[in-house]
């Protein structure tokens, strides 16, 4: 039906007879001349009717926006001075010659170029037309090329393409499950997987060696604008490779990614300690962009006359740090209590601050709610660890450990992008020896990464000191995001055995959740590691979007639905019997 896509017309196609497809962007009638922006995937053409030819005229009269609609013409370079340089086809135009309309539309429920005056449930909710806009259409059509490079490298380097059950068991990655029920078992459900990782590893034990795979994850948990509850990963697993080796080739990978697609130089990914990363930047996923830094001063707040300060620099689990702002002297008061507010949402119960005026003037050159509750030797040696100037100010969190790398590693983050504080555009590194476990509320304790993760500790020194113990877990993080985490896994049973016994798992529990891998792991288990990225991630940095919902074709809500289709629905009560099911309210239909 269509000879060129309307996006691809340029100036070598001048004097060409063709025939476009597409949908009517927007309609101009200028002094008898109908002018009409006609789109398609690959972009917008201007189509001129001339109204000597009377009925392709009168039919170009008559359209609408987002008509869909064929013409055939003849392509001309648009007349000096009309020609549009912000337009990859600015330079050319159609004469229609012949049109036909092959679909009408009604009034669409928003106009393309106005889809940031309507709300996003009803972008949303009419996807198929929020698609049709360029900027969309290139988001997803990189997605495309991502998703084939990454095919392509992965192939290149021995990798097998194979794929997992997505009715499975339960696969603890830290999230809740999503459940199907089972028809043929009554009572008994399946889980989705919250990603391959127990399969992939039983592929390493059946001799895949490399395997790979673009998967579909599903974890029912908060949404945040990096979370859905359904996503893809890039997910990876090599036998016979240590932690460097597979760091290494997805580091490449990622690199020829950025130069091929959107030709961004990423520099050696940087490798940072897990303990460095939160010392300094309060956040397993820092971004380096940014280049302020927190610095701990609890031991000069230890005998200060001020409680708020002095509890928790005497207590193990407590930190005061400083963060300074280079010139923030210049913050205004309903600056600093609009970031009070937002520190308060990470449980921040505060936000002191001083103001360094005059840092020769230790009595009157300091501006702070606090500064008189510290001695002038406290003052002093504050000021030297963070090298403070005239004009800086340094905001200061005193809290649990967890509140103040929280709130400070966010603070610091939104005084990074309010003052326009980044020094590069992309800051790539590696976070490294995560320690195997953290503390529960409960007083338990949880993997961090997840229990199949290898320590790079003894069974012994992991039992001794299960909370210090470190993995060899490895996170990729890029401009402050999460974008890949894997890790070497434990290969011999009595390892297993041990993390499932730390974490509390039973013997039976072990046994009816994990048999079938305790069993492979008997089988002749090879040493054997991966990761996986999160490609919605992925191409939400390379796009600069500000949400994986922007670069994923039909996304869910903040509240887990879709707009469109309306899932989750009510199903019919006939359906519920056949698989044993009695709902415990009865839900209201309309
Ligand atoms: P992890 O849980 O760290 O590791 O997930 C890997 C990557 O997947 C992405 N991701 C998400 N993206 C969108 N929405 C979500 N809800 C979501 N959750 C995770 C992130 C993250 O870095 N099996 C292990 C990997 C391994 O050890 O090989 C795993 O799933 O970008
Ligand atoms: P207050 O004694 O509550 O008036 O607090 C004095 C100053 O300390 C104010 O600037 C508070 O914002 C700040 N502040 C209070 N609690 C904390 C905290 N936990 N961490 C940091 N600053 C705090």
């Amino acid at each position: 039906m269509r000879s060129h896509y309307c996006g691809e017309l340029t100036a070598s196609d001048v004097d060409q007879q063709i025939t476009l497809c597409g949908w009517v962007h927007r309609r101009r009638d200028h002094g008898g001349v109908i002018f009409l922006d006609l789109r398609d995937r690959e972009g917008i053409v201007q189509v001129v009717f001339d109204p000597d030819l009377e009925a392709s005229f009168a039919l170009a009269d008559s359209c609408r926006n987002e008509f869909v609609v064929q013409v055939k013409g003849l392509v001309r370079a648009r007349p000096a001075g009309t020609e549009n340089p912000d337009m990859p086809t600015g330079a050319v135009e159609v004469l229609g010659q012949e049109f036909d309309i092959l679909n009408k539309s009604e009034t669409p429920p928003f106009q393309l170029d106005e889809h940031q005056s309507v709300g996003e449930d009803v972008r949303l909710k009419y996807r198929y037309v929020d698609l049709r806009r360029p900027e969309m259409a290139a988001k997803l059509k990189l997605r495309s090329k991502v998703s084939t490079f990454i095919r392509n490298f992965l192939d290149q380097n021995g990798f097998l393409d194979i794929e997992t059950p997505i009715l499975t068991r339960a696969t603890p990655e830290g999230a809740r499950d999503y459940l199907v029920p089972s028809r043929t078992h009554k009572g008994h459900f399946f889980a989705l997987p919250q990603s391959p990782q127990l399969f992939k590893q039983l592929l390493m034990v059946a001799g895949m060696d490399r395997y790979y795979q673009i998967a579909k994850c599903f974890r029912d948990e908060d949404l945040r604008a990096d979370r859905q509850p359904e996503f893809t990963q890039i997910d990876i697993e090599t036998s016979f490779m240590d932690e460097g080796q597979i760091m290494a080739l997805t580091e490449k990978m990622v690199v020829e990614l950025f130069k091929s697609q959107i030709n961004v130089d990423l520099d050696a990914f940087p490798t940072m300690p897990y303990s460095e990363a939160m010392e300094t930047y309060g956040s397993d996923k820092p971004d380096l962009r940014i280049p302020l830094q927190l610095v701990t001063v609890s031991d000069l707040m230890k005998d200060v006359d001020f409680k708020v300060f002095s509890g928790p620099a005497n207590d193990d689990n407590g930190r005061v740090a400083g963060l300074k702002v280079p010139n923030g002297g210049s913050l205004t008061r309903k600056q600093i209590d609009t970031y009070t507010k937002f520190v308060s949402i990470y449980g921040a119960r505060g936000l002191a601050y001083i103001k360094v005026n005059d840092a020769s003037d230790l009595e009157a050159g300091l501006q702070s709610p606090i500064v008189k509750f510290l001695p002038l030797e406290v003052r002093a040696a504050l000021l030297e660890r963070l090298e403070a100037k005239n004009g800086d100010l340094i905001f200061f969190g005193a809290d649990t450990e967890k509140v103040v790398n929280e709130a400070l590693g966010a603070l610091r983050c939104k005084l990074g992008e309010d003052l326009e504080l980044m020094t590069c555009e992309w800051a790539p590194l590696w976070v490294v020896d995560f320690p195997m476990f953290e503390a529960t509320s409960d007083g338990g304790i949880t993997a961090i990464h997840h229990p199949f993760t290898a320590p790079s500790c003894t069974p012994e020194e992991l039992e001794a000191s299960p909370l210090t113990g470190l993995s060899r877990a490895y996170d990729m993080v890029l401009n402050g995001t999460e974008l890949g985490g894997g890790s070497i896994r434990i290969h011999q049973q009595e390892m297993q055995t041990k993390v499932f016994e730390l974490l509390n798992i039973g013997a039976e529990e072990q046994q009816d959740k994990f048999g079938f891998l305790l069993d492979a792991l008997k089988f002749g288990c090879p040493p054997h590691g991966g990761l996986a990225f999160g490609l919605d991630r992925l191409v939400m940095l390379m796009t600069g979007s500000n949400s994986i919902r922007e670069v994923i074709a039909f996304p869910k809500t903040q509240s887990a639905a879709c707009a469109m289709t309306q899932a989750p629905s009510i199903v019919a009560t006939k359906q519920l019997r056949e698989l044993n099911i009695k709902l415990r309210e009865k839900i209201a239909t309309d």
